[in-house]
């Protein structure tokens, strides 16, 4: 494993209130490229609260969301998906009545914007693009064991394959912080080690990881870092051998 210090995904001191529930109280993650990092806390604890926040998608009420330097503190989902930052949803739902090859197509509108001109006259250089897309699209189906449905409808997948595709739309988009809030909620142990499998791969890659679960056997064997939550706040944080013997995290986990 590889730890990028350059490229490094930032929150510093975020607070967060939704009326009277304090969401988050002070909270500073760091993610950095290359290096699979795990989200753990119970119910309510702040996680995909923090997630929003670090995809842009909402604005704290105090901090700061830093990537590359660039401050994307509320930016907008898009604007940093752009920047390379992405979130997977903690409830997916494909695109029904698209193929799962297209539904993954989907994932290139956050990098390829050929304008009113090239959607209406589509010239040489659209086609060429959307052909290279395709073929990207293509190649992750067959990483993600997707490639035999590609035609199908994607209603017509499995929970789990569905999960799958999530990933594969989300890598189209060319990531460079990926941000997973209960990928593998809901799956069977072989589906489980499908997306272990797909997240280190993605890690291998370079990709930065955020993944939120609450089966922390399955994130102590997949991550590199723990960051352990618990009312709004961080309670524990380290290597996972660490963060299992933390008496706040065993403390947090007996009063679930
Ligand atoms: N849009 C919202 N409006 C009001 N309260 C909210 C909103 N979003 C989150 N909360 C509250 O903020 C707190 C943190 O919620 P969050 O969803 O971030 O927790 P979580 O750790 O992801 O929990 P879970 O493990 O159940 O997914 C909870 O008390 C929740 O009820
Ligand atoms: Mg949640």
């Amino acid at each position: 494993m590889t730890v990028d210090e350059g490229r490094i995904l930032t929150a510093e001191g975020i607070q967060m209130r939704f009326g009277g529930v304090t969401a988050l109280d002070g909270v500073s993650v760091h993610i950095p490229a290359g290096r699979v990092s795990g989200l753990i806390g119970p119910n309510g604890a702040g996680k995909s609260t923090l997630l929003g926040i670090l995809s842009g998608a909402h604005r704290p009420d105090f901090g700061t969301v830093r990537f590359n330097g660039v401050n994307l503190t509320g930016a907008g989902r898009t604007v940093a998906a752009h920047s390379g930052v992405i979130q997977t949803f903690q409830k997916a739902s494909p695109f029904r009545g698209m193929t799962v090859l297209e539904n993954v197509l989907v994932g290139m509108t956050n990098r390829f914007d050929p304008g009113l001109f090239g959607v209406l006259f589509r010239p040489r250089w659209v086609r060429r693009t959307e052909r290279q897309w395709r073929e990207r699209a293509q190649e992750l189906l067959e990483e993600f064991g997707l490639s035999e449905y590609a035609q199908a409808d994607a209603a017509s997948l499995s929970f789990g394959q569905l999960r799958l595709l999530e990933l594969a739309r989300a890598m189209l988009a060319e990531p460079q912080i990926l941000l997973l809030d209960e990928p593998a909620a809901g799956l069977n142990a072989q589906e489980t080690k499908l997306i272990h499998q797909a997240v280190v791969r993605v890690r291998d890659n370079g990709v930065g990881v955020l993944i939120v679960d609450h089966d922390v056997r399955f994130l102590f064997g997949l991550c590199d870092h723990i960051i352990a939550m618990d009312y709004g706040r961080i309670i524990a944080e380290g290597p996972p051998e660490d963060v299992e013997r933390d008496p706040a995290v065993r403390a947090a986990y007996l009063t679930v």
